[in-house]
Order: C-alpha cells, then structure tokens, then sequence
C-alpha cells in the first residue's frame, strides 16, 4: 500500500448548517495510488464531507490541506484547477450528445494552448478513443449518443475524463449505487485503473462488497463522527460490513423485540392463569347457588 504523503487532508474538520452538525471533527486523507472508501448509512455524513473537499462547502472548523498546503476552496472549480475532480452519481453528462462531445464538455479551450492547440472534433474524436481504450472501453463510435451507453459506462467516461484533464484525486459518489452486479464490477475495474496511474481515490458506497474489493483504506462515518480509518489489515470484511450496517442497533431492535415477546408471554400466562381463577370462581359460585337451592 501507498505510503506516500497525503495529497489531500482534512484535520478535525466540522461543518453546521444552522444547528444541524452534519460533520464533528473528522480527519481524513488520502494518498497517491490509493483507493480510500468512505463508508457510512444514509445521513452519516459522507456527501457533506466530499462537498468540502471538492469546494462546494467551506468547513465551518477544521483545516483542509493539499499537497501539504492549507487551501480553502471557494468553488468546484477551483478544487478542479488543482486537481480535484468529481464524479457524482448523477453525472453531469449530456444523454443526446455523442461521447467525444460530452468527454470535453465544459473545458473546450478559448485560446490555443497544449493539445488543444489542434482542437477539432477530428481530434476530439480520436482522443476520447485512446482514453477510453486505456482503460479498457473500446468504443466503436465516439458519435455514439451518451444516452446509448450503460449506467457503468457512462461512469467510465466521467472517470476517464477526469484522468485525461490531469485530476490528481478522484472523488466518486456512490458511482455503483444504481448498477447491476456486473455494471458495478466494471466501474470497480475503472477504480483500480485511476489507482494504477497513480491518483489518489476517494470512493463513497453503502455497498460492503464493491469496498472490500478495490479498497486501501476504510473510514466509516456514523452521525457525521468517523468511527475511524481502518486499513485492510486492521479490519475483517465481516467487522466492516457489521459497522456499516448499524448492526449493534439492529441488535438492540431485535432484543428490544424479544424482550416485548417475552413480556407478551407473561401477560399471556397471566391472563390463562386469571381465566383459570375466574373459572374456579365460577364453578365454586355454581357450586355455592347449589348448595343454597
Ligand atoms: N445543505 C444542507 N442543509 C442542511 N442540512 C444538510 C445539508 N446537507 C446535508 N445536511 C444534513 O447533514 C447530514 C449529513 O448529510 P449527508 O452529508 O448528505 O449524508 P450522507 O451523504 O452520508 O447520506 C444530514 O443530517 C443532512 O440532513
Ligand atoms: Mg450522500
């Protein structure tokens, strides 16, 4: 695993909104070549904690450094410009334009610089192939609509296109949520790939299975606190799985429910035995109007 420095970490960071505390004092990092999950129920915490990162909030406490300086972000774009890029999970691509278009959205060049000092849809067109073939997508058409294309990848040409545009980390929010099993495992094959060219990968999912599989390093958020970060050494798929879960609450449910069970048993023993008295009552009264006739 990556030893490096961090290219990214947040020290004790806190964010409010109104009296909402949605993050308390969490520290994060994540290093070149490494894919970090960020893991946690729904409300945790984990998508105001990428917003912060990628320069959609600003923390409300806490320090916030790249690539060892300390930075404060304004705007995503800003975040883009020193190389945070990400991909949310309802990506900001056009169904009815073609890939090549789609993969240079937003960052066409107004004036010739680099390679888009030949930039053309010739050029275009060629280049988005290359990219996709490195990682593996070897798409026939790049005039083929995006609309066309499968949930896993589309997801691909968001993180392609994120390496091709230089980002030195790769945030991805819930990418396999909406995918079938072997959709998602091509997304995860994509994870690995951004990893193997050195970026560093933040990688949100509810799912247990897909972190497991491409991850380094695992912090789970519970309530807007980290539960801690936990490498693949230190912590058992199973005591993962059990921590993201909410399975002690689960536990405590399903005692809280026996204990209601057992207390019903008791109202129903009590209720047989009351019946049993009053039975008794009745035949002795039976008996006790006969003895008086
Ligand atoms: N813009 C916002 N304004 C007010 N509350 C918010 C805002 N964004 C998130 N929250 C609250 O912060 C908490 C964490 O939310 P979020 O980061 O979206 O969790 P997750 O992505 O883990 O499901 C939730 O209680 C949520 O309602
Ligand atoms: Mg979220």
């Amino acid at each position: 695993m990556s030893q490096a420095q961090p290219l990214l970490e947040t020290q004790s960071i806190s964010k409010l909104f109104g009296s909402v505390i949605a993050l308390n004092d969490v520290s994060f990092s994540v290093r070149p070549a490494e894919v970090h999950c960020l893991l946690g129920d729904n409300g945790a915490g984990k998508s105001t904690l990428i917003k912060i990162l990628s320069g959609v909030h600003q923390p409300t406490e806490g320090a916030y450094f790249f690539e060892g300086e300390p930075v404060s972000f304004n705007s995503p774009r800003e975040a883009l410009e020193r190389g945070i890029a990400t991909v949310y999970q309802d990506l900001a691509l056009i169904p009815l334009m073609p890939i090549w278009r789609n993969f240079f959205l937003g960052l066409e060049p107004t004036k010739g610089w680099g390679p888009f000092k030949r930039f053309d849809a010739d050029f275009a067109k060629k280049t988005v192939r290359e990219e996709l073939l490195k990682m593996g997508i070897d798409i026939r058409d790049p005039g083929q609509a995006v609309g066309t294309m499968s949930g896993g990848e589309r997801q691909s040409i968001a993180i392609a296109r994120a390496v091709y545009f230089g980002a030195k980390v790769l945030i991805l929010d819930e990418p396999t949520a909406a995918l079938g099993v072997k959709q998602a495992g091509v997304v995860l094959k994509y994870v690995v790939q951004a990893k193997t060219r050195g970026l560093g990968v933040v990688f949100i999912t509810h799912n247990p299975h897909h972190a497991y599989a491409v991850g380094d390093r695992f912090t789970i958020l519970k309530r807007g606190r980290t539960l801690g970060t936990f490498t693949k050494e230190e912590l058992s798929r199973e005591e993962m799985i059990r921590l993201m879960s909410g399975a002690d609450e689960l536990d405590a449910i399903s005692h809280e429910l026996e204990e209601i069970a057992r207390r019903e048993e008791t109202v129903d023993q009590e209720l047989a035995q009351v019946d049993k008295q009053l039975a008794k009552t009745l035949e002795k009264l039976d008996d006790d109007t006969g003895t008086v006739q």
